[in-house]
Formats: C-alpha cells, sequence, structure tokens
C-alpha cells in the first residue's frame, strides 16, 4: 500500500469536501495536532500522577470529570479555535457552546462538536480511550457570531465526521461522505499513516456489546435480542455469539466495526433516555458506520434522521453491522 500521510491523503481527497477550498484540511490538521498532544499525554498518565485521577468537578452531565478529560478539552479547543475555519465549538465538557467570536473566525464556514475524551473513567486503568468529533457547515449567517442552532443539526447534515483511539496504537478514523479510512500514528515520526483504506464492517458479526449489568430494566425487545445472542442455533456452527464490552464506545466501536458486532446502550432505569449524547457520540459514529456499510438506530429511529433538541441530549442507541441492526430492529418493531 502507498504510504499515505493524512496530510497526502486530504490532498489526493480534496475535491470530495464539498465547497471546501482547504478548510478541511485545516480542520483535520487542527484534530491531528491535538490528538498526538492528547495522546502523548495519555501515554504516559500512569507515570504522570498529576494527570491521572478526578479533577474534583463535574461536568454539566453530573459526571465526575477526570483530569484527562479537561485536559483533552482544552487541547482540542485551543487547536480547533486557532486556524479561522471553525465559528464555535460544542464539547461534552461544556454546558453551552464556544462561540470564537472574532472577526475571523466569524467568516468560518464550519462548527464542530467533539467528545474530547471517551471512556474516560477507564484512563486510570489503562484501558483505550478516544476521541469523537463531528463538522457541520453553519446555519446562521457568515460574519455573525455562531448560533446554538448550527449545533443542533441532524447528523445527515454532518460534512465530515471521526475519532480518535488512543490504544495499542493510536489511530484517526474519518469520513467526509466519502467512505471511511483509518490512519495509524508513527510517534517516531509524529504522522499519521494510511493503514485502513476504505473501512466497511462485515454486514453480520458474532459480537455483541452491551453493559449487561443494567439486563433486568431493559425493554423487552432487547432483552429478547440479547438472548438471541446468546442462543447457538443463529450461527452456521451453532455458537453463541461473543460478549464483548470495554466500557469506552470509541474502543468497542472500533473492534466491532473491523470484525463486525454490535454495540447497544439502551434506555433503562439508571438511564430512562439511554447514556450517549446524541449531538457527539451516536451522531457522528452513526456518519461513519453508515459509511462503512451498517446501521445506526434509536430504537425505531435512524440515528441520522433525529434533530437535537439540546446539545447533551442523550438517546438509546444501537450501532452495528447491518444484519445484527436488522434482527433488533425487527424485534423492536413487533414489540415482542
Ligand atoms: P464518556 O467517558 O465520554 O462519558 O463516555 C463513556 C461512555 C462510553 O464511552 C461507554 O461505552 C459508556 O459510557 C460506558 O457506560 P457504562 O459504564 O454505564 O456501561
Ligand atoms: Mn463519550
Ligand atoms: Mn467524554
Amino acid at each position: 500500500m502507498k504510504s499515505f500521510t493524512v496530510g497526502e491523503f486530504i490532498v489526493e481527497t480534496q475535491s470530495t469536501f464539498p465547497g471546501s477550498s482547504g478548510e478541511l484540511s485545516k480542520i483535520l490538521s487542527a484534530i491531528k495536532l491535538a490528538s498526538k498532544i492528547v495522546s502523548h499525554h495519555i501515554n504516559k498518565a500512569g507515570l504522570a500522577k498529576e494527570i491521572l485521577g478526578s479533577s474534583g468537578a463535574e461536568n454539566v452531565q453530573g459526571e465526575d470529570q477526570q483530569k484527562l478529560d479537561v485536559f483533552a478539552n482544552d487541547t482540542f479547543i485551543n487547536a480547533l479555535s486557532a486556524r479561522g475555519v471553525i465559528c464555535g465549538v460544542a464539547s461534552e465538557e461544556n454546558d453551552s457552546y464556544i462561540a470564537f467570536d472574532d472577526r475571523v473566525n466569524n467568516d468560518a464556514k464550519y462548527v464542530v462538536l467533539i467528545d474530547p475524551l471517551d471512556g474516560s473513567s477507564n484512563i486510570d486503568v489503562n484501558v483505550s480511550v478516544g476521541t469523537i468529533f463531528s463538522v457541520f457547515r453553519r446555519k446562521s449567517g457568515k460574519g455573525t457570531p455562531v448560533q446554538l442552532e448550527d449545533f443542533l443539526q441532524k447528523g445527515d447534515n454532518q460534512v465530515a465526521s471521526g475519532y480518535l483511539i488512543y490504544g495499542s496504537s493510536t489511530m484517526l478514523v474519518y469520513t467526509t461522505g466519502n467512505g471511511v479510512n483509518g490512519f495509524t500514528f508513527d510517534p517516531g515520526i509524529g504522522v499519521f499513516f494510511l493503514s485502513h483504506p476504505n473501512m466497511k464492517i462485515p454486514e453480520n458479526g458474532a459480537i455483541y456489546s452491551v453493559n449487561e449489568g443494567n439486563l433486568s430494566s431493559f425493554k423487552q425487545p432487547v432483552k429478547d435480542y440479547i438472548t438471541y445472542c446468546q442462543s447457538s442455533n443463529n450461527l452456521e456452527d451453532k455458537k453463541p455469539y461473543s460478549s464483548r464490552y470495554i466500557g469506552s464506545l470509541v474502543a468497542d466501536f472500533h473492534r466491532n466495526l473491523i470484525k463486525g458486532g454490535i454495540y447497544m446502550y439502551p434506555s433503562s432505569a439508571n438511564a430512562p433516555k439511554g447514556k450517549l449524547r446524541l449531538t457527539y457520540e451516536c451522531s457522528p459514529l452513526a456518519f461513519l458506520i453508515e459509511q462503512a456499510g451498517g446501521r445506526a438506530i434509536s430504537e425505531e429511529k435512524r440515528i441520522m434522521d433525529i434533530v437535537p433538541k439540546s446539545l447533551h441530549e442523550r438517546v438509546p442507541f444501537f450501532i452495528g453491522s447491518k444484519y445484527m441492526i436488522d434482527k433488533l430492529e425487527e424485534l423492536i418493531k413487533s414489540g415482542t
């Protein structure tokens, strides 16, 4: 495979990013830079005690903010605000959106929504974590400060989305609506190389990812689907599916994208609307999975059709191989 760097790949595919005159490369270069800094800190987290553990603060979700949540958030926001191509950012770690309200950025065409550190509860136990991002063209008038409406757009309007996974290696996986490509970071030379061109999720899979600790309060169709996964009559080799749940959405998603599988975060007693946020977790991954040949639903609805009502809106979330989602959807629609 020709060793494309992300930069070279973007130049080669620039024409596929609608109406862009280099903005995509600037947005992705900001994300690349921030991810290298975050990756470096994550990889030494075990040594640098000052960046481990809780920050002592809570985010808007009432969740305990890890120090690295705050560090990653600051790093991505600083990198994104510095290139004059984004008029504002909405982040899991900020109550409201951040307007880059100056002349240059007010003329910018794009907004970014971000989960700066996904799976952060896993930081202190050395388990893979990630960053998830979503890019929209602004709806409000150029030359004016960004508005809330710019961030509350349905997933179908995304012009790009992707994630970083900080695991055994650091990878960037993104789409601009023309397929999904994965790039692996070479820390020796500080460059991301194309390692997974044109990623496609297997149409069927034998891995299901869900927190089964919440099983008793799942809706019946979800319980029935999990029983189906555990039965041995649904695969040619008459074996049940494997249960794999890491507790970092990006890590579970990435494994299922490569091997085939389904990730579920249903509504439950302690998460009546589900846990995952539509705007900066579900929609960006839904864009990626559909580009890779998979599906993403929220009970009866397609994720990419849902117009968010608020920045931190939570929805039940099911994403993965087409035939696995089809089967779950069949049970949901029959209301078993
Ligand atoms: P975040 O760290 O950004 O809040 O996301 C955590 C999410 C997701 O990454 C993971 O799959 C899920 O929370 C795990 O939730 P449970 O511990 O409730 O299973
Ligand atoms: Mn998250
Ligand atoms: Mn997070």
